[in-house]
């Protein structure tokens, strides 16, 4: 059974979260592997003459979600819900929540949410929806609540809400991070350092794709002075961040911008029997003489690393090797589908080596450089050839891993 907390997080205003955690999903978005599962987070805000949701939850779990909600709300008083973001994770549970509700709140949400809430749900949980602009400001139970549009964090419809009088930033999926920590907010800094890999995770997984967007909408939101001054960033997913707020944009900010690691080297290959592997211990021992802290995913005969563990890596590598053995004229297919997902979610400017063996006739290589040749990545070398390395291929592949990290560097 997948548990539901309940907690007030603040007396003044009255603000409660209501936090699903999810720890029987395998396959967040039906692709990404997280055994650490995810919490949907609600909150719930009583005011004078007004009660607003920012938020719903999964639909999944509506009834669990609405057990939970009232014990703090009769539904019925609910006046304004707000829609940061339509993903069925957060607004899966409206359609029986406004039932349960008679209809009588007001949703609040950009054009994008209105439009897409219709095409999942249909026209009757629209039927009492307010359409807010950027920078829009409604005064509601004698607060100032204003909306900011976020666009592609990651839908056309993100948007985040500030309570100006409380200096309140709730966020939905922007500051989310996968895992279901054991605290609710941010106080206990080794809660806080053992989930913060979660959210690298979840930002590459999830707003990769769009990571540009991630820099340039945080700066719109410095830009207007209230990350400096928010008391609370409130996201969707994991943990609340109470105590150092801005802490989780910055940390947004340098993931969207790929801020490396010292010496950090993300290695990436496959081997079938042993050949490309050989290939990689060469390289390993030349990065490691080079001070550099190499950090190894290898899909062989015995494990598969999950893609979004590797996924993860990107953003902090200063560099990377991608090893690929040739399988049937093209390249590996376990990394052939890394690459994929790395090009599309993690597309940054850093610096590549590839790293092939083949049999009768090396592809694998050159298709790698093609794609990477297409991305933001810089081709460094690429050292390919057959079976077992040579002498040469030795002197080759340790000249290779000098090139890369004087390019790093
Ligand atoms: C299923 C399979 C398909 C292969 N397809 C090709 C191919 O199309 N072209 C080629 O040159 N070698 C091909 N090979 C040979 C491998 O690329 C070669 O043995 C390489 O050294 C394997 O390195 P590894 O043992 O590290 O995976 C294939 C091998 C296997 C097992
Ligand atoms: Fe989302
Ligand atoms: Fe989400």
């Amino acid at each position: 059974m997948v548990a539901v907390r309940v907690e007030q997080l603040c007396t003044d205003p009255e603000l409660y979260i209501i936090r699903v955690d999810d720890d029987r999903i395998k396959y967040f978005e039906a692709t990404w592997e997280i055994p650490e599962g995810i919490t949907y987070n609600s909150y719930l805000m009583k005011l004078d003459g007004a009660v607003v949701l920012f938020d719903a939850s999964k639909g999944e779990y509506t009834d669990i979600f609405l057990d939970a909600l009232r014990k703090i709300v009769d539904p019925k008083e609910i006046t304004h819900i707000i829609v940061h973001h339509t993903e069925p994770d957060h607004s899966g549970a409206l359609p029986k929540l406004l039932e349960e509700n008679g209809h009588r709140a007001q949703i609040i949400g950009t054009q994008f949410a209105r439009n897409l809430l219709q095409g999942f749900y249909g026209d009757e949980v629209v039927k009492n929806f307010k359409v807010v602009k950027d920078g829009e400001e409604l005064s509601i139970g004698g607060k100032t609540f204003r909306f900011i549009t976020v666009p592609w964090l990651h839908w056309p419809d993100t948007m985040i809400t500030y309570v100006v009088e409380d200096r309140l930033i709730f966020s939905c999926d922007a500051g989310g991070g996968y895992g279901i920590p054991e605290a609710i907010d941010d106080s206990d800094e080794k809660v806080v350092e053992e989930y913060l890999p979660h959210v690298t995770k979840y930002i590459v997984t999830v707003i990769g794709h769009y990571h540009k967007y991630i820099v340039q909408n945080i700066k719109k939101l410095k830009g207007l002075g209230i990350v400096e001054e928010a008391k609370m960033i409130l996201p969707g997913h994991g943990l609340a961040w109470c105590k150092n707020p801005k802490r989780i944009f910055e940390f947004y900010e340098a993931v969207g911008a790929g801020v490396p690691e010292k010496d950090k080297v993300l290695v990436i290959y496959d081997s079938m029997y042993g050949f490309v592997e050989k290939r990689m211990e060469i390289v390993l021992d030349e990065l490691k003489k080079l001070g550099k802290k190499p950090v190894v995913y290898r899909f062989t005969d015995k494990e598969a690393p999950a893609v979004s563990d590797i996924l993860g890596e990107v953003p902090s590598a200063e560099a990377l090797v991608i090893g690929a053995s040739t399988y049937e004229a093209e390249i590996h297919p376990r990394v052939r589908y890394t690459l994929y997902e790395i090009l599309d979610k993690a597309n940054y400017e850093k610096p590549v080596l590839i790293v092939g063996a083949f049999g009768w006739g090396g592809v694998a290589g050159k298709k790698i450089e093609t794609l990477i040749s297409r991305s933001k990545f810089d081709l460094v070398d690429t050292v390919e050839s057959r079976g077992r390395p040579t002498e040469e291929d030795e002197r080759r592949l340790r000249e290779a891993v000098r090139k890369l990290v004087a390019w790093a560097s």
